[in-house]
């Protein structure tokens, strides 16, 4: 067992809440603890990376940043599951459509997370490990998005991918061919993590752009976007 603080991370035990939101961004993560949370307190800004607690509805919520990729996800959430006593980590993040029948701003959730990376080589298995979300945070998160109507949202899933600038024009072709819903860099290494740790993780993605149609989100759709995200996520944290 490491002590407190970690090497990322300078906040003492206690300091998070058993749920931990994550988003990509560090200005996001700041948004929603000042937007959602009340009495919000910094408890890490290690590298910017903020991370905060405070309460919604009475409960106890995190929010702190991942960074982009599995590297960097890998390290947080890590670092929040084995040193601090976090139980749940929910991503909250953006993700590229490559479903035909998914729109900008639509909802995905992501039941299971392909990868292109070799993440899963540290673990020496014997075979393929199948990264997948907690089945009671993902019945939550459905529940929590019906219940709300009007959210457009597919359940499956997705492929965490090392790299953004792909030199392989066919790589998300072959993805595509396999039912993958939508690309983003994050998932895969969490729920690994999640499962090496014996705790529970899921991701929520809004589509932020179109693989298939090449359409891209303004600003303005982000935000009301997002909203319907985050009401999710803090719904079942
Ligand atoms: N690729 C990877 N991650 C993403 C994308 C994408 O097209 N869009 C949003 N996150």
């Amino acid at each position: 067992m490491s002590t407190t603080p970690t090497p990322h991370i300078s906040a003492n035990p206690g300091d998070f809440a058993k749920t931990v939101l994550m988003p990509g961004d560090p200005l996001r993560a700041k948004y929603i603890a000042e937007t959602y949370l009340e009495d919000a307190v910094l408890v890490n800004n290690v590298r910017g990376v903020n991370g905060y607690t405070g309460t919604y509805h009475g409960k106890k919520v995190s929010v702190m940043a991942s960074g982009m990729g599995m590297p960097s996800m890998g390290i947080y959430s890590y670092e929040l599951f084995k040193f601090y006593d976090v139980d749940n980590i929910i991503r909250i993040g953006t993700a590229g459509a490559m479903h035909p029948d998914l729109k900008i701003r639509d909802v995905v959730i992501g039941m299971g997370a392909c990868t292109d990376s070799n993440f899963a080589a540290q673990y020496r298995l014997p075979g393929t490990f199948a990264p997948i979300a907690s089945y009671e945070l993902l019945q939550k998160a459905v529940d929590a998005v019906k219940a709300m109507g009007s959210v457009r949202y597919k359940v499956g899933n997705i492929v965490s991918s090392d790299v953004f600038y792909s030199d392989n024009p066919d790589a998300m072709a072959a993805w595509q061919k396999m039912g993958v819903l939508a690309c983003e860099m994050e998932a895969a290494g969490l729920y690994m993590n999640a499962a090496r740790t014996g705790k529970n993780a899921l991701a929520i993605c809004t589509i932020s752009d179109s693989l298939v149609t090449g359409e891209v989100t303004t600003s303005e759709e982000r935000q009301s976007s997002f909203h319907d995200m985050m009401k999710i996520a803090l719904e079942i944290a």
